[in-house]
């Protein structure tokens, strides 16, 4: 089996800011509330004409031009990590190729919510470790304010816009150490967008009722977040053969600031050692991890040799941790 990591990274916010107090103004809301309950105090968000691959382009050409310094035409596999894709087909991962002229490269879309970076890596990882593909970009991105019901302040507040890529190949030393990924279908209906498949096809009713817009129950999510994600910290971890204290950064899945201090302190790791960007970006899904990963990188806080744990949860439910030595 072949060592694999990640040799480019790149990210891409869209320009316009919202922040809370622009949603005091749109719903009954608080900037007070927003930030003791969640951490978040503004996100970016689409202009009229930019979609999901828009930004995913963006993102890429960074990743691969800028800092992997590979040509588009090298790459054997492009895997998107999306739940809101420009349209349901072609996958935005062909959009992608189509822009960037990797001709060569294969395409397909991750659906696995805010995981889906996670799961893109994992599944870039297996193709290069057995020698099926060599060089293979991965994106988390999400445009999540065109499913967001902006008349309900319980999810509205929460959710941005943003894209996060990375370029895997065989590595010399380093790489991922240890992969952990797990579902739990039974909860599937605490998070979902109901309408526009084919259980509810669009139809004037549908949008009557709005049942375009993600429905959330966060309560409860919240309590299965915490014990989740510090299981599959811990899970990944103990499959890489280390201990809580030789984790030098922890990107997790950015949803909720109160969720990740309490997965920290159930792993028994200091705040310090976790990487937050929530406060900028709020929960953005797939594009969470993939932004934090490049900006950690970007400020200094992941350096050559640590040890970085990447540990994210989301909508499915499906959860997945990494552990990567830099
Ligand atoms: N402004 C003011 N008050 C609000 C707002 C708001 N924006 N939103 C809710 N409230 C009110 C509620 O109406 C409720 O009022 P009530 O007590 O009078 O009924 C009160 O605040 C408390 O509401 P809760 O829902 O209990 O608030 P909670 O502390 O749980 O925070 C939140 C809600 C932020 C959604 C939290 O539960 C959370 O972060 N959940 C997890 C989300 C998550 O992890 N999702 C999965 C990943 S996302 C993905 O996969 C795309």
């Amino acid at each position: 089996m072949k060592r694999v990591g990640i040799v480019g990274l790149g990210d891409y916010l869209p320009k316009k800011v919202l922040t809370n107090k622009d949603l005091e103004k749109m719903v009954d809301t608080s900037d007070e509330w927003i930030t003791t309950r969640t951490g978040i105090k503004e996100r970016h968000i689409v202009a009229k004409n930019e979609a999901t691959s828009d930004l995913a382009i963006k993102a890429a050409r960074k990743a691969l031009l800028d800092a992997a310094g590979m040509n588009p035409q090298d790459l054997d596999l492009i895997i998107v990590a999306t739940i809101t894709p420009d349209m349901q087909f072609p996958s935005v991962s062909c959009l992608v190729q189509k822009a960037l002229g990797a001709h060569r490269a294969c395409c397909f879309d991750v659906s696995a919510a805010c995981a889906g970076f996670v799961y893109g890596l994992v599944i870039a990882q297996q193709f290069i470790a057995r020698g099926v593909y060599k060089k293979v970009l991965v994106i988390g991105v999400e445009v999540l304010s065109v499913i967001t019901d902006w008349q309900d302040r319980n999810t509205c507040v929460l959710f941005g816009d943003g894209a996060g890529a990375a370029v895997l190949t065989e590595v010399k030393s380093g790489g991922i150490l240890s992969t952990y990924l797990g579902s739990d279908g039974s909860q599937s209906d605490l998070l979902m967008l109901p309408a526009g498949g084919s259980r509810h096809p669009a139809s004037h009713q549908t949008i009557d009722k709005r049942m375009h817009y993600l429905k959330m129950r966060g309560n409860e999510l919240f309590k299965l977040a915490v014990k989740i994600m510090a299981d599959a910290a811990q899970t990944a971890l103990d499959k890489a053969g280390l201990k809580c204290s030789d984790i030098d950064c922890l990107i997790p899945h950015q949803a909720n600031i109160r969720i990740l201090l309490a997965v920290a302190k159930k792993i028994g790791l200091p705040q310090e050692k976790i990487f937050l960007n929530i406060e900028k970006y709020g929960n953005m899904s797939s594009a969470s991890t993939a932004v934090a990963l490049c900006e950690a990188v970007k400020a200094g806080r992941v350096k050559k040799g640590d040890i970085v744990l990447l540990d994210a949860f989301g909508a499915g439910l499906v959860w997945g941790a990494c552990v990567i030595k830099w």
